[in-house]
């Protein structure tokens, strides 16, 4: 278990463009992944590593993510009369994780700045950022190894996934060291979404990073990239490229991760994630069976 006060950042500002009209008037982050909100999955991550004091960047109508962590007097009040102790805790679940805090973000000016608006809540602490599009499973962690290779190192830690050379353009892309320890690489530079021809490797970054405040002091003063935003990818090669630093590791996942960013990768997340479930498992599992021989 960490010993520094670890916070968590959760950036939850996007448009959700991907989902309308399902996010034309709901934050992407609220889509349910079987039957919980995407976000809590990401929220319950981070307090699973020990972090309580969790930070979400919110955009506009985004009340749905404050109203979800918060309680709700009169459907407990319903469910407690009528007796319904299962779906109460369900319900009181979300209020009683952690100490959840929202900002808003104002411009949606890119993932920089998304991370520079968490500075006066962060300070002087170390911190998780969380991106909601990636869920890790939970039985594989993550986030746990990540604090503490940030522990040993003081470095800026990412996670990096090997993904198919296709779909590499969609993800910040390191360029590594020869050799791991643990699973554990020195990132010698890192790009955001380069062209295929242009990848320095098939390590991509997956939506979780362990930060110093020091990184604060560069986004102020990194110029919009990629897409015209403040890449945090652009701060942290500048952070690898500083040669008196403690630069930026990687820690290799090979665990199960399920992107919801996209409707395609979304759907395919929720059949996994019900299918492994042991209450709708032995449901599901023969029809999906039926199902795919009908195609
Ligand atoms: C963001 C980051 C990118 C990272 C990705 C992981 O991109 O900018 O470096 O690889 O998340 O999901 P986005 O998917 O928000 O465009």
């Amino acid at each position: 278990m960490p010993h520094k006060p670890f916070k968590a950042v959760i950036p939850a500002a996007g448009l959700g463009t991907r989902f309308l009209p399902a996010t034309k008037a709901m934050p992407k982050e609220m889509l349910p992944v079987v039957d919980k909100p995407a976000i809590q999955y990401v929220v319950e991550e981070a307090t699973q590593a020990g972090i309580s004091d969790i930070l979400i960047i919110i955009g506009r109508n985004k009340n749905a993510l404050s109203n979800h962590f918060d309680s709700v007097p009169e459907l407990e009040t319903n469910l407690e009369k009528k007796g319904d102790t299962d779906r109460l805790a369900k319900v009181q679940q979300s209020s009683d994780l952690a100490d959840i805090h929202f900002v808003r973000q104002g411009e949606p000016k890119g993932l920089g700045h998304a991370v520079l608006r968490a500075r006066s809540h962060v300070g002087d602490n170390p911190f998780a950022v969380l991106l909601g599009d990636d869920l890790i499973d939970d039985r594989d962690p993550l986030l746990t190894k990540m604090l503490e290779e940030h522990e040993r190192t003081g470095a800026a830690i990412v996670a990096l996934m090997e993904v198919d050379p296709a779909h590499i353009h969609m993800y910040g892309v390191a360029s590594v060291e020869e050799g791991s320890e643990d699973g554990v690489v020195k990132v010698t530079g890192l790009v955001e979404k380069p062209k295929a021809e242009d990848a320095p490797s098939n390590l991509a970054i997956i939506g979780r990073y362990v930060l110093s405040p020091a990184v604060f002091d560069i986004l102020e003063r990194t110029e919009p990239g990629k897409g015209g935003e403040i890449q945090l990818t652009d701060a942290l090669q500048e952070l690898a490229a500083d040669p008196d630093g403690p630069g930026v590791y990687g820690v290799v996942f090979r665990g199960r991760r399920y992107d919801t960013g996209d409707r395609v990768d979304y759907i395919k997340a929720i059949v996994q994630l019900a299918a492994d479930r042991e209450d709708l498992g032995p449901d599901l599992r023969p029809w999906f069976k039926e199902f795919a021989a009908t195609l």
